[in-house]
């Protein structure tokens, strides 16, 4: 999730002559300094640190960030069973608002934790989590950190947790339903680099929920905020104390976004320039589809190039869609036909969500490793586009 805020990145440049576009490049030593930096701000407090796949789930780049995590995230069966396969000895956790009676075990078979996303879940599957798998619960603090309530986690009728007023009267009312939990995760954050907000949350969760607290094992964080741009560490670490401190629970955190915006640049080719209304339209071989938050949360990506002087562009997607834009830009040099243009910190939330609109293939995926090695690692391909639309053997010959 993004917010509409533009960010100036300390851009890396591939080396753009040798890639085919349009391109993913996503940078090995970036997400490894992220989730150094996340380790650094967690100090000695220790947690945790599992990588959300829902942000960043291209096996290579997973493969590469593994020995720097302790295990990864998964909200679906599939990125369940993808994570034990990229990461056999890690942690798995998956939680899903959307769990149907056939995953329960194919999760469970690949987690070793599940947070059940509602008391109705929870009462439904307790009795298939065997095994390894440690069964938790989602709770909502009901504490809203994100102005726009279309994607905030605790807004009034949100489907995501247990509302904490729930949790806490059925522990007063029948504390046996609740018998067999052993963790909890909270997630109600955005892009935030506030962590007096998660301190308010830990607290929270001591007030209400306090003794039970001292019956589980583990405590899951979530994803949500940006620790290498936090204003302030002291009060993560405050929380993580409280809650290893108090209750000796293990802290996980799954942070996505923090750890691989930065890390994942687009990089095009205009493929056509024209005025229009007055403004120079450059048409780019990639598209919104490729980054599809641009659109759902209307921001404006960075562009590499802006710098002394000033050269507008409307920097236009390739499919027919009117609000296809990546918005307008002012580039230091002009750009002409066959120009390059790198859409910069979209290394979250874009390859995980991009589609195949129109038929434009979606961009080569490459890796940029720390000494500067680029690898190309799977080129989409028309027998891609036929499979995903249904088409079958036959069809490729025509
Ligand atoms: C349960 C849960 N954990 C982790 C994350 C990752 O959040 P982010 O990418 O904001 O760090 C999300 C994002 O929606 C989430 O729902």
């Amino acid at each position: 999730m993004r917010s509409a805020s533009v960010r100036h990145s300390r851009a890396r440049h591939p080396d753009q002559a040798a890639i085919e576009t349009p391109a993913y490049v996503y940078d090995e030593a970036m997400i490894r300094e992220q989730l150094q930096s996340a380790r650094r701000a967690l100090g000695p407090s220790g947690g945790r640190i599992l990588l959300a796949m829902k942000a960043f789930s291209f096996v290579p780049g997973l493969r590469s960030a593994v020995p720097w995590l302790d295990g990864l995230h998964a909200s679906s069966a599939f990125e369940a069973r993808l994570a034990r396969r990229v990461f056999p000895a890690g942690i798995v956790h998956t939680t899903s608002p959307g769990m149907r009676p056939v995953d329960v075990p194919e999760v469970a078979n690949y987690s070793d934790r599940l947070s059940f996303n509602s008391l109705t879940q929870w009462e439904r599957f307790r009795n298939d989590v065997t095994g390894r798998t440690s069964p938790g619960i989602r709770v909502n603090p009901g504490l809203s950190f994100v102005e726009d309530e279309r994607y905030d986690p605790s807004s009034r009728h949100s489907k995501l947790g247990v509302p904490i007023d729930d949790l806490s009267a059925m522990l007063t009312r029948s504390p046996g339903a609740l018998q067999g939990i052993e963790g909890l995760l909270v997630h109600n954050n955005c892009e935030s680099t506030d962590f007096r907000q998660l301190l308010r949350v830990v607290e929270l969760l001591v007030d209400r929920l306090g003794p039970w607290l001292g019956t589980l094992k583990w405590v899951n964080l979530g994803g949500g905020y940006l620790f290498s741009e936090a204003m302030d560490v002291a009060p993560l670490r405050a929380a993580v104390d409280l809650l290893t401190g108090r209750y000796d629970l293990e802290v996980l955190f799954e942070p996505g976004t923090a750890i691989v915006y930065r890390a994942g640049s687009i990089i095009s080719t205009v493929v056509d320039l024209f005025e229009s209304g007055g403004e120079q339209v450059a048409v780019l071989d990639t598209s919104v589809a490729h980054a599809p938050e641009v659109l759902e949360f209307q921001f404006v990506p960075d562009v590499d190039g802006g710098g002394p002087g000033c050269h507008p562009y409307i920097l236009a997607g390739a499919s027919c869609l009117a609000s296809d834009t990546f918005g307008r830009h002012c580039l230091a040099e002009q750009l002409e036909v066959g120009s390059r243009v790198t859409i910069t910190e979209v290394g979250a939330y874009s390859l995980v969500k991009a589609s195949w609109f129109n038929g434009i293939a979606l961009p080569t995926v490459y890796s940029r490793a720390p000494d500067g090695t680029l690898t190309r690692h799977k080129r989409f391909t028309f027998e891609d586009f036929l499979d995903f639309s249904g088409g079958s053997d036959e069809d490729s010959r025509n």
